[in-house]
């Protein structure tokens, strides 16, 4: 097939170099972004008289046929041809002859291209963001079933004071809010027009570039043609904003996998989302869970590779941007089927409310409520706290809890205590008590859920 720069080669090109170089594998995706913007840009050149309007009336009909070709699978592309952007010029050439080789007056696969990645990562970030609306409805909804299941907040992996588990679930919550309006942004950050850039200093002919931004929905046009064309940090935030998401889902999953274990036992997950073992008859493991866990380093190195890619690339475009796209549709495939399929796993998961109450009762996370008991009957902080780890150290060595001891066994670390301490020590009032803002206490639980279902209507 000949090619569309021939004209100044005296040899074909080695069928490993067409190999080499071609992107059609895998930038067929941009089929649709691809064809939507040569029709903006057949109009305009149609309006503007640079080309005959009826030719550009022609380009569009055909355009919009080939669209629905390529959608009814009726397409062959072709590696002689590079890319979605020559594949697309090829076929419209087969099928209106001459008048197809006018569509790219004044424009260059350059900003063509540059062009349908940002219109694809408008795509996807919003795709995106509705995956997470999802996660976060789903989280909602569990929460709103927990605001009084108690169990056992953590640091350093150690039983640290109570909580419910609606607390613990509206932390992830807080994450993924955060995510969405990381893809809010990347969006934001694609929004800029580059077509009309051309290879990359413009053109000579008088390009509308504001009327196709219309047509296409930028909310703006790009100021720097060389900037215009080889700009991808739109795509590394993208990368940035899918890596910080498969860290969250990865946090989450090793939780969930904690969760899962005898030894915690704090939830089930569903058969459906779970898988045997070939040899150990009574396994069932949290496959889901630790596959999002390994995906996210995959993710990472999807941000990793690109960023390093562009870390030498001198003004203006150079072919190393073609690599931009691998990542970036790897990372999408990504972190859609992990947020989709986490989602049914929580969605679907027995949490064992009595078996989170238990160790949370289990393990002194209601200490530090004994000590500020100390405090508000008139003992300085440091004391109490040194009196409740007396108390814990003798509760320890008698294998019992704070709240099984006697009120004479109290009185043996300080007189101060009277029998209103067990009241003070019980779960749900040391819950309930941190009632500030941000706090376990179910009525600010309840109040974050609300703000947060809100939120999402406004998203
Ligand atoms: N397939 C190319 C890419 O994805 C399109 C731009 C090619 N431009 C060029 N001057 N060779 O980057």
């Amino acid at each position: 097939m000949k090619k569309m720069w021939g004209g100044r080669f005296s040899k074909k090109t080695d069928l490993l170099t067409d190999d080499f170089n071609s992107s059609i594998s895998f930038d067929q995706r941009l089929y649709k972004q691809d064809v939507l913007g040569s029709i903006a840009h057949a109009r305009m050149l149609g309006k503007q008289n640079i080309i005959d309007p009826k030719e550009s009336e022609l380009i569009i009909s055909t355009l919009l046929d080939i669209l629905e070709d390529i959608e009814a699978g009726k397409v062959e592309f072709s590696v002689a041809m590079e890319d979605i952007h020559m594949n697309v010029e090829a076929i419209l050439t087969e099928r209106i002859g001459e008048v197809g080789k006018k569509l790219h007056t004044g424009r260059s696969r350059n900003d063509q291209v540059a062009t349908d990645m940002r219109l694809y990562v408008k795509d996807i970030s919003q795709d995106i963001k509705g995956l997470m609306s999802e996660l976060i409805t789903t989280l909602l909804d569990l929460a709103d079933e927990h605001t009084k299941t108690i169990m056992p907040g953590y640091t350093h992996l150690q039983r640290a004071q109570p909580i419910t588990f609606s607390h613990h679930l509206m932390a992830y919550v807080e994450m993924f809010k955060r995510d969405m309006i990381r893809m809010q942004q990347v969006y934001a950050m694609s929004d800029t027009l580059p077509l009309g850039s051309g290879a990359l200093a413009t053109t000579t002919y008088p390009l509308d570039r504001e009327s196709v931004a219309l047509e296409l929905g930028f909310a703006a046009v790009s100021l720097n043609s060389l900037d215009g064309v080889s700009d991808r940090d739109f795509c590394i935030d993208f990368l940035e904003a899918a890596a910080v998401f498969m860290m969250h889902l990865s946090r989450f999953s090793e939780e969930i996998i904690l969760w899962c274990t005898s030894e915690f036992n704090f939830v089930t997950l569903d058969d459906a989302f779970s898988t045997g073992s070939s040899i150990m008859p009574q396994k069932k493991n949290p496959d889901i869970a630790e596959l999002v866990r390994g995906k996210t380093g995959r993710v990472y190195g999807d941000l990793l590779g690109f960023l390093t890619t562009m870390k030498g690339i001198p003004l203006a475009y150079n072919k190393d941007m073609q690599e931009d796209k691998e990542p970036v549709f790897d990372a999408y495939d990504t972190i859609s089927i992990c947020a989709i399929t986490f989602t049914k796993m929580v969605k679907t998961m027995t949490v064992n409310k009595a078996v989170m109450v238990k160790a949370a009762a289990g393990g002194f996370s209601n200490a530090t409520d004994a000590a500020d008991w100390l405090v508000k009957h008139g003992v300085a902080f440091r004391n109490a706290h040194e009196i409740i780890g007396k108390l814990v150290f003798y509760a320890l060595d008698h294998q019992k809890s704070l709240d099984e001891l006697t009120l004479a066994e109290y009185h043996s670390v300080s007189p101060v205590f009277d029998d209103t301490i067990y009241q003070a020590i019980d779960l749900n009032v040391c819950v309930n008590q941190r009632n500030i803002i941000g706090g376990p206490a179910e009525e600010q639980v309840k109040k974050a859920i609300a703000f947060n279902r809100e939120w999402l209507n406004q998203c």
